[in-house]
Formats: structure tokens, C-alpha cells, sequence
């Protein structure tokens, strides 16, 4: 979501029963972005792409969130190569090299599922494989500060820290955020930040953690479609997307893919 949601309302705690539903929408949303991954290959459309999504979410009795949503009319997002985020699928054919993110978001029997991984076509540049690889343990430090006592701050610093150390940039302008019943909730969950700031986690809280990560500069800008986010210097991006819900312990990670289909390369 966009970093302007308000912070004004407060961060839902769910019950213990309310893991159930996330856990099945989460499940749901994994399972898409395996199936996916074969279908990922040099001379596909990305409307074909967002095709196949869509009937699979269908057959599982899930609606995408994304149809209708403020007006964006496909059952995903597909982001290629410098589109850092709300990539609309369209006649783009897929080349050799391209690195995508698919972002799918299934509504099932009330709750939602959203998560996204990065996808090659083909075989990744050097830099692209390190931006993926360093964006990927980005989120799971972030995943890994994720528990009662900590801070919003202490994700955002964990994922920050991790990579700018290897001289990425974090994407400041779309941010993680709550869910459950509703797509988009409180709080903005920053990529970035100082550890012990924000609001302090606690047990059923659920939210996405999902960092946007330059090669370049951090600065993006959005295409005429009003959707479309890219690098401004046309540098690479990449992102993934995870969704949590805190528990006593520590949190459970409602989108692991049950193929074991975590990141670039996929069986290669
Ligand atoms: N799935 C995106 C997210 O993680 C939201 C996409 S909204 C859309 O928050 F309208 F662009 F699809
Ligand atoms: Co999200
Ligand atoms: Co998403």
C-alpha cells in the first residue's frame, strides 16, 4: 500500500481463533505463486500470467482483493526488471533475463492472503541474482524482529540495515501494513527505521512485510496509468512479501510455500 494510509485508527488484535482463516488465505496465496512458477519463461505474456493466476484463485473459491480495488482491473501485480511494484499485467512478452515480482492477494471466506516473490525468466544477470538474494534476507530479518516486545522499528531497522550494508537502497514511498478482514489496515509497517521506534508489537497482530529494494537510488516515480511504480534512475528492483501474525512466542508465517519455493533459482 501506499505510505499515506492513516495511522490514525487503531492495529487490530485478533484472536486466537482468527489464525485459522489467515492461515488458509495465506496458504491459498502461496500455493498460487508456486503454481506460477513454471509458467514463468521467455515469449509469456504478463496478461497471460495474470490469466492463469486468476483462474486458480477461482477454482480454490478465492476472489482476487485486487479486482475492483480503487479501480485496478487485473487478479494480480506483475512487476518487470526497474517496476518496483504495481506492475499491471498487460501484452509485455517476457524475455530472456527479466526478473518479475507476482504479487497475488486471494480473498477466502473473508480473509486475505497477499504475498509476492521474485520470478526469472530464463537466467538472471550476476546483480540481479545478488538484489533477489539480498532482498529475500532482508524480509526475513525483518520476519525474525517480528515478535511481542519489539517495535515496528526494530523490522524496519533489521531490513534497512541489511541492505544498505550491501549498498541497496530501500524504497521509502510504499510501505507493509496491516490485514485480516480488511486488504489494507494500521499500521504502515516502514521498511526502514530505528530500533525500539513505533508502536510496540503484540500477540494477534497481522501484517506484511514486504520490502522494496533498488540496486540504485530509492527514488521512484508513478507512469501515467496512475499504478505503475518505477526506479527513477531505471535501476533494477526487486521485492518480497511475506504476511505474519504475532504470537506469544515470536510470529507465524502465514504465506510459506508449501513447495519450498522461496526465491530465485526455482529447481534450476
Ligand atoms: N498486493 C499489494 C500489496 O501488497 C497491493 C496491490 S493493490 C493493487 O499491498 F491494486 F495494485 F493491486
Ligand atoms: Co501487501
Ligand atoms: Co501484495
Amino acid at each position: 500500500m501506499d505510505k499515506q494510509g492513516g495511522e490514525s485508527r487503531r492495529i487490530t488484535l485478533h484472536a486466537p481463533e482468527d489464525f485459522a482463516g489467515m492461515r488458509r488465505a495465506g496458504r491459498l496465496a502461496a500455493e498460487t505463486l508456486d503454481m506460477i512458477t513454471e509458467h514463468v519463461r521467455p515469449g509469456v505474456t504478463t496478461a497471460e500470467l495474470d490469466r492463469i493466476l486468476h483462474e486458480f484463485m477461482l477454482a480454490r473459491g478465492a476472489v482476487p482483493a485486487t479486482l475492483g480495488y480503487r479501480g485496478y482491473a487485473h487478479a494480480s501485480c506483475i512487476s518487470v526488471n526497474h517496476v518496483v511494484c504495481h506492475g499491471i499485467p498487460g501484452e509485455r512478452v517476457v524475455a530472456e533475463g527479466d526478473v518479475l515480482n507476482i504479487d497475488v492477494t486471494p480473498l477466502l471466506d473473508g480473509w486475505h492472503g497477499d504475498s509476492s516473490r521474485m520470478y526469472v525468466a530464463g537466467t538472471p544477470s550476476t546483480k540481479a541474482r545478488l538484489l533477489m538474494d539480498v532482498t529475500y534476507e532482508a524480509m526475513m530479518r525483518g520476519i525474525a524482529a517480528a515478535r511481542p516486545g519489539n517495535t515496528f522499528g526494530d523490522i524496519g531497522h533489521a531490513i534497512q540495515s541489511y541492505a544498505e550494508k550491501h549498498r541497496f537502497s530501500i524504497v521509502r514511498d510504499f510501505c507493509g501494513h496491516g490485514i485480516g478482514r480488511q486488504f489494507h489496515e494500521p499500521p504502515n509497517v516502514l521498511h526502514f527505521g530505528r530500533p525500539g521506534e513505533g508502536p510496540v508489537l503484540k500477540p494477534g497482530m497481522f501484517f506484511t512485510i514486504e520490502p522494496m529494494v533498488n540496486a540504485g537510488r530509492p527514488e521512484v516515480k508513478i507512469l501515467d496509468d496512475g499504478w505503475t511504480a518505477v526506479t527513477r534512475d531505471r535501476s533494477l528492483s526487486a521485492q518480497f512479501e511475506h504476511m505474519v501474525g504475532i504470537t506469544e512466542a515470536g510470529c507465524e508465517i502465514f504465506t510459506l510455500s508449501p513447495a519450498g519455493l522461496h526465491k530465485p533459482p526455482y529447481g534450476a
